[in-house]
C-alpha cells in the first residue's frame, strides 16, 4: 500500500484561496453586522442569532453551543464530512486537484485513489449506457418499455444495459493498466473467480446509475431482466466512493432541477423515482435499503424543509416508516416537517401511479399524514386509555419520542396533544416532567482566565502581535505552564507573516491542545482594537517577570542547598540585576 500525505501547504493553500464569508453564506444566509457576519446557528436551535463569521480571522463561531473553526471545520460539521472529504470539496470548489506526497507514516492512499475510482466508473456508466442502446440489448431496452419506462426518462437518468453477450466491459478491461485493472475488481464491476476468468457482476441486468449530489458515479444498481434470477436486484459492494447509508438515487437529477426544492418524498425503488418523475411529480429520491439512515436524513434536511416518506403499502414499507419516524426525530428542528403516504396494501409507488395517474397521485401528496399523527395513533395502538395505568403507559411512551424532538415549538404542541389525549388539565406540571431532561444541554464548562491563556488567546486571534515578541522572551529556559505553546505559536507566526488564525488552528488539527486553542479563539476579550497591542505587551512582561521570579528562587534555593556552579551563578546576577531595574521602574 502507498503512503501518501496530502501536503500542508495545500491545505494552507485552500485556506488562503476560500473565503469562508462566502462559503457558509452558500449555504445559509448570513447578515452582515459591523465587522462579523451574523446568522442563527446551523449546529443548534435558536430563536436569536448568535452564529457570528469573522472574515479577518476567516473563522466562524457560535456563542450558543461552542461550535467554532475554520472552513475546513464548517464542512466537515455542516455537511458531516471527514476530513479528508473537507479537503476534497474544497479543492473541487477551488478547481484544484489535491497534490500527493510520499510519508511514510501516512496512509491517505485511499483519497487519490477516490479520482481515479471515480473517472473510471464513469467510463463504465457510459459502456452501460451506449450498450443499452445497441441492437444486441433489445431485450432490455424492450424491457424498459414494457415496464412503461420512456426514452426520455432513460435519457434523464442514464440508465444502461450490462450485456453479458455483448461483453463490452471485459473488453474495455482488456485494454487498460493493471491498477486501472485492480480498480474495476475492486469496484465490484469485474469478478475474479478462481480459475482466473472474469466474469461481469451485473451480466444481464439493466443498470441504474447511482451519483452523488455533483452528479459523479459513485455506484450502480442492476436490475434482473429475467423474473427468474435472483437477487431481483443487485448493487455495487461498498467501497470507498459507494456506501449504501449514505447514498440517495436522485438527487443529482432532483438538484440539477431544483436546487432548493419545497419538499422530497422518499421512496424505496429506483424505478418508483423514475415511474413519479415520468408522471411529472416532482421532487423524488430513493434511498437504497429499507429505511432512511441519519446520515441520509441529515443530508436531506439541507436540502429542503419538507421530508415526505412514501414507501410500499406491504408489512416491510409499514415498518420502514415507523422506523424512519423514529430516526427522524432528533433533526426535526421547528422550520422542519416530516410527513407519511400509506399506499394500499399491494401496491408501490411505481404501480400506483400507472394505476391512477398524476392527479390522484397529488392528491396522496397533499393529503399526507403529519408525523404527529402517526406517532400517536400507532403508540395508542392496543392501549386502555380510560385505566390510570394506561395513561401513564402511553405518556411515558411517547415523552421518551418528545423529548428526542430539538424543535421547542413542535415539542409544545405535541405536549398540548399529550394533555388532550389523556384528558390531563394540569398540562403545566407534565411540562415540568418532561422538560427535565432537556436542560443545561449548552452549558459547556467554561475555562480559568490566566495571564498566559489570555496572551495566547490573543496572539492567535491577532497573529501580527507576534511580531512584538523579541529574543529576550523567546530564548529565556524556564517556561511556565502553557509557555512552550505559545512559543510555538509565536514560532509559526513569525516564519508566516500572512497567517489568518484560520491558517494557523489548521496545523494543530488531531493534536492535544486543539481544543483549547478552539477555546481561546473565540475568547471574547472586550479590549478595543487600538488597545489590544498595549494589553498584549504588558501581558508579556508580566508573565516575563514571573518568570525572571520564579528562576530567582530557584537558584536561590539551590544555592543554599548545593551551591551553583559558575554558569548558574552568572545567570543569578544578571536576573537580580532585571528583577531590580523591574522594581525601580514600579517605584
Ligand atoms: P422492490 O422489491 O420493492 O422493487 O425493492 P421495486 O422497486 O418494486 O422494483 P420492481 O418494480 O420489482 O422492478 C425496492 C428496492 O429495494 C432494493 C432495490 O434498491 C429496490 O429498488 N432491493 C430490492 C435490493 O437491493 N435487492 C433486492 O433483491 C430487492
Ligand atoms: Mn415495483
Amino acid at each position: 500500500m502507498h503512503k501518501w500525505k496530502i501536503p500542508q501547504e495545500f491545505i494552507n493553500e485552500l485556506l488562503v484561496r476560500t473565503n469562508i464569508v462566502d462559503l457558509i453564506s452558500s449555504k445559509i444566509t448570513l447578515k452582515k453586522i459591523g465587522n462579523n457576519y451574523q446568522s442563527l446557528c446551523p449546529f443548534h436551535h435558536e430563536k436569536t442569532p448568535s452564529f457570528i463569521v469573522n472574515h479577518t480571522k476567516q473563522f466562524y463561531h457560535c456563542f450558543g453551543c461552542k461550535a467554532n473553526g475554520n472552513a475546513i471545520d464548517f464542512l466537515m460539521n455542516y455537511e458531516q464530512l471527514n476530513f479528508l472529504e473537507s479537503v476534497e470539496e474544497l479543492s473541487i470548489l477551488n478547481k484544484l486537484n489535491i497534490p500527493k506526497k510520499y510519508d511514510k507514516k501516512f496512509n491517505t492512499y485511499n483519497l487519490f485513489n477516490k479520482n481515479e475510482l471515480y473517472l473510471i466508473l464513469k467510463k463504465i456508466c457510459n459502456i452501460y449506457i451506449h450498450t443499452l442502446l445497441q441492437a444486441k440489448s433489445k431485450i432490455a431496452y424492450q424491457y424498459l418499455i414494457k415496464r412503461g419506462i420512456k426514452k426520455e426518462m432513460i435519457e434523464r437518468f442514464s440508465i444502461g444495459f450490462c450485456n453479458n453477450q455483448s461483453n463490452n466491459v471485459i473488453q474495455y478491461y482488456h485494454t487498460i493498466n493493471q491498477t486501472e485493472k485492480n480498480h474495476l475488481i475492486k469496484l465490484g464491476i469485474i469478478i475474479d473467480n478462481l480459475n482466473g476468468k472474469k466474469y461481469q457482476h451485473f451480466r444481464n441486468r439493466i443498470i441504474f446509475p447511482i451519483r452523488d449530489k455533483y452528479g459523479k458515479v459513485n455506484g450502480f444498481g442492476g436490475r434482473a431482466i429475467d423474473s427468474y434470477i435472483t437477487p431481483k436486484y443487485l448493487n455495487s459492494p461498498e467501497t470507498i466512493i459507494f456506501q449504501k447509508r449514505k447514498q440517495i438515487y436522485g438527487i443529482y437529477e432532483l438538484l440539477k432541477k431544483n436546487p432548493k426544492p419545497k419538499k422530497i418524498i422518499i421512496v424505496e425503488g429506483y424505478i418508483d423515482v423514475i415511474m413519479l418523475t415520468q408522471y411529472h411529480i416532482k421532487h423524488i429520491v430513493a434511498i437504497l435499503g429499507s429505511t432512511i439512515t441519519a446520515e441520509q436524513i441529515k443530508f436531506l434536511f439541507r436540502v429542503t424543509d419538507n421530508i415526505i416518506y412514501c414507501y410500499d403499502g406491504d408489512k416491510s414499507g409499514q415498518f420502514a416508516s415507523w422506523k424512519s419516524l423514529e430516526i427522524s426525530l432528533p433533526f426535526l428542528q421547528d422550520n422542519k416537517s416530516i410527513k407519511f403516504i400509506f399506499l394500499p396494501n399491494g401496491s408501490d409507488p411505481d404501480s400506483i401511479i400507472q394505476q391512477e395517474g398524476t392527479v390522484e397521485f397529488q392528491k396522496r401528496i397533499d393529503n399526507a399524514i403529519n408525523f404527529s399523527e402517526f406517532l400517536f395513533s400507532k403508540l395508542l395502538n392496543n392501549l386502555d386509555l380510560s385505566s390510570i395505568e394506561g395513561k401513564a403507559h402511553f405518556s411515558s411512551l411517547i415523552i421518551s419520542f418528545i423529548n428526542k424532538i430539538p424543535g421547542q415549538i413542535i415539542q409544545f404542541y405535541l405536549r398540548k396533544k399529550l394533555g388532550l389525549t389523556i384528558g390531563i388539565l394540569e398540562i403545566e406540571k407534565m411540562n415540568l416532567i418532561i422538560n427535565k431532561k432537556n436542560k443545561n444541554k449548552y452549558i459547556i464548562k467554561k475555562i480559568k482566565q490566566t495571564p498566559m491563556r489570555m496572551l495566547i488567546s490573543l496572539l492567535i486571534q491577532n497573529p501580527k502581535l507576534s511580531k512584538l515578541v523579541t529574543s529576550k522572551i523567546t530564548t529565556i529556559n524556564l517556561p511556565i505552564q502553557g509557555f512552550d505553546i505559545f512559543l510555538k505559536l509565536v514560532h509559526i507566526c513569525q516564519k508566516n507573516p500572512t497567517y489568518k488564525t484560520s491558517q494557523i488552528l489548521e496545523l494543530y488539527r488531531d493534536t492535544k491542545i486543539v481544543n483549547i486553542l478552539r477555546k481561546l479563539i473565540i475568547w471574547d476579550h472586550m479590549i478595543i482594537s487600538e488597545k489590544i497591542k498595549n494589553v498584549f505587551l504588558d501581558l508579556l512582561t508580566k508573565i516575563y517577570n514571573q518568570m525572571l521570579e520564579k528562576k530567582y528562587q530557584l537558584l536561590i534555593t539551590k544555592e543554599r542547598k548545593k551551591g551553583l556552579n559558575i554558569n548558574e551563578k552568572k545567570e543569578l546576577w544578571s536576573i537580580t540585576i532585571n528583577l531590580s531595574k523591574i522594581s525601580k521602574k514600579l517605584l
